[in-house]
Order: C-alpha cells, then sequence, then structure tokens
C-alpha cells in the first residue's frame, strides 16, 4: 500500500467543499490506490458545518480515507501537506465580475501563502481555485518566498474543460475526441478559448468548422461568460463542475496528463510575449509531477490582441494588490 498524502482543502465547509472533498476520498484525484489524508480548513463561523461535512465523510466509509482533521488555523492544516487546494474566499454574486473580489479575498492569500511558507511540504503543489484566482496565486506564492515558485498554480482548468464541452456540441462529436484545445490568460471575460490547434479524432478541428463568425461571437464570448450564465440561472456560482475541474487539474499534475495538451495558470516566465510577474493560464502536458508548458505555437493577429488584453487586465490586478507583494 501507497504511504498516506495529506491533502489541505480550505473553505471546505462551502459550496465547491461540499463536493470536492467526497471526490478526493473516493480517490478520482489521486487513483483508486493511494490513501488520502484530508485537512480541512474553515473559519470558525462554519466548524459546525465543518464537522458535518466530517461526518457525512466517515459515513460514506471510503476505503481510501484515513484521516479527517477540522480546523480554523492555517497551520495545522497546512503542515507537512503534499497538496492544497486553496477554495475558502467570497464567491461572486449577480452583477459583480471576479475582479470586484480581489479587495475582499486578497489578504486570506497572504495568511494562507503565510501558513504554507512555513509549515507545508516543500514539495507541495497548490491549486488556488478562489476567486479572482490568477491574481490570489499571485499573492500566496509572494507570502511564500522559501517555496519554489512552481509549487504555485491557479485553476483555468474549468475553462478548458467548458471550451471542450462546447466544441464537442458543435461538432457533435464526444468530448473525449477533442484534444489541444486552450484557454489562455485570466480566469475572466478576457480569457481567450482558442481551438486553431484542436484535434477532433486527430483531424484538425477549425476544418470542421470553418466559421469565424461563431468563433468570435458565440464561442470566445460564452465560453468566458460561462460563470455568469451558472450563476444567472443557480443564483449562485458553480460548484460541481468547479470542484471536478479542480480534482482533474491536480490529477494531470500528479498522475500525469498522457501526452494531452491541458490549460493552466502558471507563473509567466516570459514565453508568448507575456510578461513575468503574473499567472497566465497557458497549454501544458504533465508527466512525473512536472509541468511541461506547449511552446512554439504560432500567434496570429487576434491571438496576440487577445492574449495582451488578458496581459493588461493581469496587470492592473497586480497593481491593485501591489501592497501586499513582498518585493
Ligand atoms: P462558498 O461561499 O460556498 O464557500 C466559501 C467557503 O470559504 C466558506 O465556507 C467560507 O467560510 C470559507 N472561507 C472564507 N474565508 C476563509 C478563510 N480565510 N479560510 C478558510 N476558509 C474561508 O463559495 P464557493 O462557491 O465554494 O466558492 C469559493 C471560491 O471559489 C469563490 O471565490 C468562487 O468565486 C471561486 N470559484 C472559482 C472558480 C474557478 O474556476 N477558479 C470556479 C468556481 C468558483
Ligand atoms: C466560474 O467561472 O463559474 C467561477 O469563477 C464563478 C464565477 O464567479 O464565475
Amino acid at each position: 500500500m501507497k504511504p498516506i498524502k495529506h491533502i489541505a482543502v480550505t473553505g471546505a465547509a462551502g459550496q465547491i467543499g461540499y463536493s470536492l472533498v467526497f471526490r478526493i476520498a473516493n480517490g478520482d484525484m489521486l487513483g483508486h490506490d493511494q490513501p488520502v489524508s484530508l485537512r480541512l480548513l474553515d473559519v470558525p463561523a462554519a466548524q459546525a458545518a465543518l464537522r458535518g461535512v466530517e461526518m457525512e465523510l466517515q459515513d460514506c466509509a471510503f476505503p481510501l480515507l484515513r484521516d479527517v482533521v477540522c480546523t480554523d488555523d492555517a497551520e495545522q492544516a497546512f503542515a507537512q501537506v503534499d497538496y492544497a487546494i486553496l477554495v475558502g474566499a467570497q464567491p461572486r454574486q449577480k452583477g459583480m465580475e471576479r475582479r470586484d473580489l480581489l479587495a475582499a479575498n486578497a489578504d486570506i492569500f497572504v495568511r494562507q501563502g503565510r501558513a504554507l511558507n512555513a509549515v507545508a511540504s516543500r514539495t507541495v503543489k497548490v491549486l488556488v481555485v478562489g476567486n479572482p484566482a490568477n491574481t490570489n496565486a499571485l499573492i500566496a506564492m509572494s507570502a511564500a518566498p522559501n517555496l519554489d515558485p512552481s509549487c504555485f498554480s491557479a485553476m483555468m482548468r474549468l475553462d478548458h474543460n467548458r471550451a471542450r464541452a462546447m466544441l464537442a456540441k458543435r461538432l457533435g462529436e464526444p468530448v473525449d475526441s477533442l484534444e489541444q484545445v486552450v484557454v489562455w490568460g485570466n480566469h475572466s471575460p478576457t480569457m481567450y478559448a482558442d481551438y486553431r490547434f484542436a484535434l477532433v479524432r486527430g483531424e484538425p478541428a477549425p476544418l470542421r468548422i470553418q466559421d469565424e463568425q461563431w468563433n468570435r461571437e458565440i464561442f470566445i464570448p460564452q465560453v468566458a461568460q460561462r460563470g455568469s450564465a451558472v450563476i444567472e440561472a443557480r443564483g449562485k456560482s458553480s460548484a460541481a463542475s468547479a470542484a471536478s475541474a479542480a480534482v482533474d487539474h491536480m490529477r494531470d499534475w500528479v498522475c500525469g496528463s498522457q501526452g494531452r495538451w491541458v490549460s493552466m495558470s502558471l507563473p509567466s516566465n516570459g514565453d508568448y510575449g507575456i510578461p513575468e510577474g503574473i499567472f497566465f493560464g497557458v497549454p501544458v502536458r504533465c508527466e512525473d509531477g512536472r509541468i511541461e508548458r506547449v511552446n512554439g505555437l504560432s500567434i496570429d493577429t487576434f491571438a496576440s490582441e487577445r492574449l495582451q488584453g488578458a496581459v493588461n487586465e493581469l496587470l492592473e490586478e497586480r497593481d491593485a494588490i501591489r501592497h501586499l507583494l513582498q518585493s
């Protein structure tokens, strides 16, 4: 039997947490042969609800679940953790954009970044889900100078999954037949869902679609605004699909993406002309716990304009929280 892996989930009493922790305990994230210990963090006022989640986890009798710790203390939650999924943050309401949450949530990621820096495993893999996810990841990474920047990522996987599902529907093909879809940039309306390189059953998807108007006026805006459409319909932000995307992101990072491209938001390194110092969604492949960026893709004028829009927005977000970043 493999040694137990320790996984922290913040905001575990919230709606994403309620879906996510059961998927992890079931083995969907790290594999059905990997025993897990869960560290559930939430604010003091949510501790009673968190105990209820713990009771339900026990009642599922998951064979892989070895231990559950509920706490409101970040250092207790993150002590020696192998993986940390930072969900705990306010969600937006109808009429808000995700960056409107910056002021409300930024401080959480300073405190949790410091706690990770102090006590997490030195090879911890961190996924930031709480919005605005890209800039919150930057805040957490900056507060954790003793952890390698490669420990940190933010979630673009929900956008990636939405883009694949919409393309599959348009093509009348199963989702699994589609590969090499990319969602670039910010988890915000400036994101760029890009199927220029996509393959459907191994054939170039753009040859099957050939409808630039649909691409620009329907596909790109609908992927970008899907979170708002869910809020409009449900009255609450997406939860089960967000949890499922977090499971997909971590599973591919840890267990490998089997050669497939996936979209992850990572600390920018100058590739594709994206300046350093922001978290930017890019195409990657994962193998043996490492992330390998897909480089050398052609960027035409339209793509370049879209990427620049996301860069500008992320630089603005960074300027708004610059006082929280360690220089
Ligand atoms: P929710 O309000 O249902 O749950 C949030 C939980 O976080 C609550 O239990 C709250 O008590 C807790 N929390 C608040 N501050 C905390 C802190 N300092 N430490 C630990 N826990 C804390 O919200 P939700 O629907 O689960 O969404 C959580 C976040 O995820 C929101 O910011 C939402 O916008 C974001 N989100 C991101 C994506 C994405 O693709 N990146 C998708 C969906 C939702
Ligand atoms: C989403 O994309 O569904 C989430 O980021 C929630 C939101 O605020 O849109």
